[in-house]
């Protein structure tokens, strides 16, 4: 399977309640997203303030590995706006959705095909690769997104993008919406998918399953409301679970994982997947035992490909192995019967906090 990645934290990250990026984090975060190797970076949509035109600016003139992608309504000003900072791609998004038709714009079907014809072509006609990408086609009747993808390819569109806007799908949906698209169109499908049921990474990977060339995500999945996909998730599971041949360097998910919880002011859950602290840390009696005899036994990817490290905490779920491992690490000769004491000891004094080592030497 070959599945690219387009990181959108630039653009759909920074749509997150309580996020700006200034012109310099988005620097940092862009040459971090190309060190990684993501395909495409997304830099924002130039017509929202002066700063992130500002940023558009300084980020189409860097080098990058990475394809850069400026986002764009459907109007000529924002077209031309875009195709301006000369970067290959741009991303023109219109909603199909008949709540976006009805409440954004007040037209009718045949007049929104006709509004996306004339801005593809018109963006086509100022030669630049365009991403076609239908708001909330997740929600749009079906034959209407067929005729809102045949028209875009038609019109000269290189990519069309399905947008799951409001996360409404489920991965049973995403397959069959993403077959579907694929028999109607022979330009490569995007998917940008959200996080509102706690779903958009499994449907990310099942549209690439079903045949999505590039999967959007954002580091940490930041994004409006919910977010989307997040790169760490998705990233791992295509490589690890489907061995796709991408060239991604997955040891450093951990370092822009942790930069992006400090330039968004947004901490990872303890035990959000991969990255959090919680990812690779083993606890009750029965898991650690196995753990220290083979951490497969209890770990579905190794934690140092993704370069966390694994962590054995104490505390009234401990068994004997877990403590005399750590007395062993500790360069502490330990006997059988020392071992069960100290066990003992801390089963009867239970807390919430692990068993420092100062406290386990205080239990000898
Ligand atoms: N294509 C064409 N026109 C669009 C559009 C689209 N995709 N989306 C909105 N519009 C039109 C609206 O119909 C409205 O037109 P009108 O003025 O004729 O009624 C106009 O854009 C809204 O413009 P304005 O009132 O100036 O909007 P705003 O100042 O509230 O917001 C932006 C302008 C650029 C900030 C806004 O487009 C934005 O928030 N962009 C980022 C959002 C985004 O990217 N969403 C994800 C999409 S995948
Ligand atoms: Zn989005």
């Amino acid at each position: 399977m070959q599945i690219k990645l387009l990181d959108t934290t630039l653009r759909e990250g920074e749509q997150t309640p309580g996020v700006s990026f200034t012109v310099n984090e988005k620097i940092k975060i862009v040459k971090a997203l190309d060190d990684f190797g993501v395909d495409f970076i997304e830099l924002g949509h130039p017509a929202v303030s002066p700063d992130i035109r500002d940023a558009v600016g300084q980020i189409a003139a860097m080098e990058t590995r990475s394809e850069k992608l400026i986002h764009s309504r459907a109007t000529r000003s924002d077209i031309e706006d875009a195709i301006s900072f000369g970067v290959p791609w741009i991303g023109i998004f219109f909603g199909t959705s008949d709540l976006s038709l009805e409440h954004k714009f007040g037209i009718d079907k045949q007049s929104a095909l006709l509004r996306i014809a004339d801005a593809i072509t018109y963006a086509k006609s100022l030669g630049v690769n365009i991403r076609f990408t239908a708001e909330d086609a997740s929600r749009t009747d079906m034959a209407f997104l067929v005729d809102v993808a045949q028209i875009a390819e038609r019109s000269g569109a290189d990519r069309f993008s399905v947008a799951d806007t409001v996360g409404a799908l489920i991965p049973e949906k995403t397959t069959n919406l993403i077959s579907k698209m694929k028999n109607e169109i022979s330009i490569p499908i995007h998917f940008h998918g959200h996080n509102d049921l706690g779903l958009a990474t499994a449907n990310a990977i099942a549209a690439a399953n079903a045949g999505a060339e590039v999967v959007d995500v954002s580091i940490n999945g930041i994004g409006e409301r919910c977010g989307i996909a997040s790169l760490a998730e998705v990233s791992v599971i295509l490589k690890t679970q489907y061995n796709v041949a991408n060239d991604w360097n997955l040891s450093l998910l951990i370092q822009l994982s942790r930069m992006m919880e400090e330039k968004s002011g947004i901490s990872n859950r303890l035990n959000q997947p991969i990255v959090g602290p919680h990812a690779f840390t083993h606890k009750s009696g029965l898991h650690t035992r196995a753990v220290l005899k083979d951490p497969k036994s209890y770990e579905v990817i190794p934690p140092d490909i993704v370069n966390q490290e694994r962590k054995i905490i104490i505390d009234k779920y401990t068994g004997k192995e877990a403590v005399a491992d750590r007395l062993s690490q500790l360069n502490i000769p330990s006997t059988e019967p020392m071992v069960e004491s100290i066990t003992d000891q801390i089963k009867s004094n239970p807390k919430s906090d692990p068993i420092t080592d100062l406290e386990l030497i205080n239990f000898i």
